[in-house]
């Protein structure tokens, strides 16, 4: 589908209002005032292997700026497991990208919102959780738990907005990678991967 710049720039605004308005009802939970820039987006899918077969597991998708360019690496809708919190959220997102696996539910209990699909391996994991709205134990627990479903050496790659690593080193357990400071996002944002240790 081609939009017009003057389509374009409706559905941007209307992206932004919407993550505006969840912004307002849960401020903790949502992170940042505005979404995702679409150049980090597709930093952070450019660490996918769309070749893997595996399907690929994204967390906090928002108002989907980021399945937008999951999608954008020929990742088949049906191959994208998707887990966001906000019901307003998934509710927006079913609508607008058909076919992609939303979850309604919580990061932190990946089991329970994977439910039958809980064992599936995935190709990498693309996580927008505001890891600094929660306490150190909570992020390595959910770290080491998305490492232990995508296969050695395949990372998970996580946004964030403060200088240093949201997650703290284990050399023992996985290993920290910077992947990108990233300017052209408001806030600018810092990209880290993470991979099993060996
Ligand atoms: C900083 S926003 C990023 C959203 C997305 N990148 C965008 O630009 O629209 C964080 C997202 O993570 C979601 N979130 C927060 N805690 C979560 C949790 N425990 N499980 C799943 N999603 C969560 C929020 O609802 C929000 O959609």
């Amino acid at each position: 589908m081609v939009f017009s710049l003057k389509e374009r720039i409706g559905r941007r605004f209307d992206e932004e209002v919407r993550f505006f308005k969840g912004w307002q009802r849960d401020k903790k939970a949502v992170g940042a005032i505005i979404p995702t820039s679409s150049f980090t987006a597709r930093r952070m899918a450019s660490v996918i292997n769309p070749g893997s077969g595996l399907p690929v597991l994204e967390l906090g998708p928002g108002t989907g700026v980021i399945t937008k360019a999951i999608l954008g690496r020929g990742i088949k809708p049906e191959n994208i497991v998707s887990v966001e919190y906000s019901k307003q959220f998934y509710d927006d997102l079913v609508a607008r990208f058909p076919g992609v696996d939303f979850r309604n539910g919580d990061a932190f209990d990946l089991d329970g919102a994977l439910g039958e699909c809980r064992h599936r391996q995935f190709d990498s994991v693309i996580c927008a959780v505001p890891m600094l709205s929660f306490p150190m134990e909570r992020r390595v627990a959910l770290l080491e738990d998305l490492l232990a479903r995508i296969p050695e050496g395949r990372p998970v790659i996580q946004i964030t907005y403060g200088p240093m690593s949201p997650v703290v080193a284990m050399p023992d357990r996985y290993k920290i990678a910077h992947y990108d400071f990233v300017v052209r996002n408001i806030p600018p944002a810092q990209l880290w991967v993470y991979t099993k240790t060996c």
